[in-house]
């Protein structure tokens, strides 16, 4: 069980180049079975998920080598197999694998798709799309198994706004022969990314970032070279930290456009937000204040940013409130926000925050962005916390420690009864 020994209580000061986005990247991994010949992958982020998501392709018999700072996969000669139950149960993505192969071999038999666990997790919606365009389910033991001998464009109306639902169309609907049209997308900038990559492999993809895509399908694809936009999640977790701590911290290598919630949701608070090119720099101005915030799917705030938010708020001032609209019930991190003397109220899909400070306790963390935002919450109170279970942390951000080391901050990645990582001499005692 991974550790990670923080000293908080320190303000982090510097510039963090935030690492590509784990949830464009993995969708356009996937998508790599759609097209014949290489791609070469640039700004991939070097975690877990990614990392599992290129064992899945290579079993497949997907060619993937390192090529200079970018990975390249080939995927002349994949063949259909199974995917291991073990390695589709540890990420949520592997939903992917329904689009992309449906769209390649014609068919997918699926196990249990992991992710983490905040709630249940359906894939309804992305059946009910994928039926449409002519594929068809039935369960066999505990895989979901899809068979499509030929698919069709269609008219796909989403009740309810899916990532997941959104981007496994898109896979099969660049196969589908004819015209589909998909009404209530997701218009995260990850599916741009995705339709993006497809477009350049030679697809022909219109309207996505809105909640209304068309796809003429059917169209050969080619690899390409494509670089992966960089994490906003990752972005606005580093800028959280640094008000958090009260100090100064900058982020670039993402698109300052797409922070335009969480920016928003910072200012309101009382932090001083800058732009210089592709660099944002936060920092506080004095005491924050705890303000009313709702989630969205994008360009709202997004979930993948609530728990950090919560846990900044529990250093702010007042009271606050986040209603969570997409994941009602992603509320897990709090039981171990309130060990570390967080003054927080879970109600119906909402938590109530009153600022104050908090203190050092020994912390397991449930899930990814759980993780991030007792991290947030660590390094902001004086002491040692020791986050137990952080390998949930590596699934999502890249370089984790060595980021940290360079705003300043005391972390030292230890696993139980061994001597703490040696961390560089910060001199920022
Ligand atoms: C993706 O999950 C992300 N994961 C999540 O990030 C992110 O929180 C989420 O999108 C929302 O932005 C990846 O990209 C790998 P959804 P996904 O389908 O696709 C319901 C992280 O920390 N729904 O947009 O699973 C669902 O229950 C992770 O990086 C159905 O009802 O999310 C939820 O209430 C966490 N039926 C809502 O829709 C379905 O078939 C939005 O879920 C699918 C979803």
């Amino acid at each position: 069980m991974e550790q990670l020994s923080i000293y908080g209580g320190k303000p982090l000061r510097g510039i963090v180049t935030v690492s590509g986005s784990k949830n464009a990247a993995l969708p356009i991994l996937f998508a790599t079975l759609l097209t014949d010949g290489e791609t070469l992958l640039e700004n991939l982020p070097d975690i877990a998920d990614v990392r599992l998501a290129l064992q899945i392709l290579a079993e497949m018999g997907c060619r993937t080598e390192r090529r200079g700072a970018g990975i390249a996969i080939c995927t002349e000669g994949a063949q259909y197999r199974m995917p291991a139950p073990e390695a589709v149960g540890l990420m949520r993505a592997s939903t992917y694998l329904l689009g992309g192969c449906l769209g390649r071999f014609g068919m997918c038999e699926l196990p249990r798709p992991g992710g983490c666990n905040f709630g249940t997790r359906p894939i309804d919606l992305h059946c009910r799309a994928l039926s449409a365009l002519g594929a068809q389910f039935s369960t066999e033991g505990n895989c979901l198994v899809g068979k499509a001998s030929g698919m069709h464009g269609a008219e796909v109306c989403f009740p309810t706004c899916s990532v997941g639902a959104t981007v496994n169309t898109l896979l099969a609907a660049v196969c589908a022969a004819g015209e589909t049209r998909i009404r209530g997308a997701a218009m995260e900038p990850h599916v741009v990314d995705l339709a993006r990559y497809l477009n350049a492999c030679g697809a022909q993809i219109e309207g996505a970032g809105t909640d209304e895509i068309r796809v003429v399908g059917g169209r050969p694809l080619h690899g390409c070279r494509h670089r992966i936009i960089g994490d906003m999640i990752e972005a606005g977790t580093y800028l959280m930290a640094g008000l958090a701590t009260r100090g100064e911290v900058s982020v670039r290598g993402v698109s300052v456009a797409e922070l335009t919630a969480v920016l928003q949701t910072l200012v309101r608070m009382g932090g001083v937000v800058s732009v210089s090119g592709d660099c944002v720099r936060c920092r506080s101005s004095g005491p924050l204040q705890n303000v009313a915030v709702r989630t969205a799917p994008y360009p709202g705030f997004p979930t993948d940013l609530h728990p950090q938010l919560c846990a900044l708020m529990a250093t702010g001032y007042g009271l606050g409130r986040i209603t969570e609209t997409v994941f009602p019930t992603r509320f897990r991190y709090t039981e171990e926000l309130r060990r570390m003397g967080a003054q927080l109220y879970v109600g119906d899909g909402e938590v109530l925050i009153w600022g104050g400070n908090l203190r050092p306790a020994p912390i397991t963390v449930p899930d990814l962005r759980a993780g991030a935002a007792l991290l947030i919450a660590a390094l902001s109170a004086p002491g040692e916390t020791v986050l137990s279970d952080c390998g949930f942390l590596y699934r999502g951000y890249t370089d984790l420690a060595p980021k940290l080391w360079s705003l300043g901050a005391s972390v030292m990645p230890t696993t139980p009864g061994t001597q703490a990582a040696a961390q560089p001499s910060d001199g920022a005692e």
